[in-house]
């Protein structure tokens, strides 16, 4: 693969590798790095309907029993019944220690299968293959794992790392329109926490990117996850601020997630309205000079994202942001831009300042 990045971990240390690489070559690749007894590979059903036998074709090359995870599509799956379902099945399949779990899918069998894997038999080793944009640049990288309650996303969970993240952008092709583009609005966040030309580049490349061109995505999804590896190596635990400058965009974008019941607004179409209104709020407080915003809604324009935030009474925006994982005492926290490459963690923003911007 011709990218490769070292993430180091309390845990761990890890290899990312990313290039046009073959399922051959990744099954050869698990074989020598992990040696397991067997390969159980997890999926929802649409994946699977598209790679599930190619993959598993060339991971059985390993000389090793193969077996599948399976869920369906959708955010549903990341569920506690889910993940009893997959305990159940890998004691069905008398999986021990020294076998490998692979997650081949989005951010939801990433998430669902690393929470399974860290929790079957107090630990399995687990591969990476993510599927989605937002997967490969994004959840796959920095080892949070877990599942969703029926009182909130993400409720249960842990840290624990994959042994390998292997990423092909070439599988993005098969991807929908809208996945891609809710995929780029983390790619955008990524260039307005360290700007680096990047911002620059996905305004000139935007024909190439939109294509899917590999020869493009490659090094892009590159420079994002070792954006992502960098900011968690240093808070991998998010207990001093600066993962949490990962969630710029977020505040705002999951309140819209949450208002919407998680079902008509995909989380990266959240995240585009919440970046353009954060940014607002950010030039509004004077943190920001004016003129960030206009530049990032062009920019989420031309990779057919929503800027425009959605009606709803301020009550329910209140309420839905006083539920942020990022606040202390019931003070609304806010990742903001001061300016390209510069975001910081601000508890101190005047509700009707929030107000004023999410009312407009
Ligand atoms: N762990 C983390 O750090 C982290 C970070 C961000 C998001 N997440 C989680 O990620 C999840 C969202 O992930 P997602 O956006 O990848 O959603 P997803 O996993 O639901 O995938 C989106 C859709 O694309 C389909 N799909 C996946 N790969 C495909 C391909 N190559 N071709 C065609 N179809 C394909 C899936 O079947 C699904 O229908 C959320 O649960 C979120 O909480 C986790
Ligand atoms: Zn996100």
């Amino acid at each position: 693969m011709p990218y490769r990045l070292d993430v180091t971990s309390d845990q761990d240390s890890y290899p990312i590798l990313i290039g046009a690489g073959d399922w051959t070559t990744l099954a050869a690749e698990i074989g020598v790095r992990f040696n397991p007894t067997q390969v159980v590979v997890a999926m929802d059903e649409t994946v699977a309907s598209i790679y599930g036998s190619i993959a598993t074709s060339a991971l059985t090359k390993i000389g090793k029993p193969v077996g599948q995870l399976l869920c369906p599509a959708g955010e549903a799956s990341k569920s506690a019944e889910m993940a009893a379902n997959w305990w159940q099945a890998l004691a069905a399949r008398a999986v021990d220690r020294h076998a490998v779990i692979v997650a081949l899918g989005g951010g939801v069998v990433g998430d669902l299968c690393g929470f399974v894997a860290a929790t079957y038999l107090r630990g399995l080793r687990f591969v990476q293959v993510p599927t989605t944009l937002l997967a490969q640049v994004d959840s796959s990288v920095g080892g949070k794992v877990g599942i969703n309650l029926p009182s909130g996303k993400n409720l249960v969970g842990s840290f624990w790392q994959p042994g390998l993240v292997w990423i092909d952008p070439a599988v993005l092709r098969t991807l929908s329109d809208r996945e891609f583009s809710a995929g780029m609005a983390e790619v955008i966040k990524y260039a307005v926490l360290r700007d680096d030309g990047l911002m620059t580049f996905l305004e000139e490349q935007s024909p190439a990117i939109l294509a899917r061109d590999p020869e493009v995505l490659g090094p892009l999804v590159h420079r994002c996850c070792a954006i992502k590896a960098d900011v968690v190596h240093q808070d991998p635990r998010e207990t001093n601020g600066i993962r949490a400058t990962l969630n710029f965009g977020h505040t705002i974008g999951h309140a819209i997630e949450s208002m919407t019941g998680y079902s008509s607004v995909l989380h990266g179409e959240g995240v585009a309205m919440g970046m353009v209104a954060e940014t607002r709020l950010a030039e509004r407080i004077g943190l920001a000079a004016p003129g960030l915003a206009t530049r990032l809604e062009d920019l989420l324009r031309l990779y057919q994202l929503p800027i425009d935030l959605p009606n709803f009474a301020w009550e329910q925006w209140h309420r839905a942001m006083l539920r942020d994982k990022k606040n202390v005492a019931q003070q609304v926290a806010f990742a903001l831009p001061s300016r390209l490459g510069c975001v910081a963690l601000k508890h101190d923003v005047a509700i009707g300042d929030v107000q004023a911007i999410v009312s407009c």
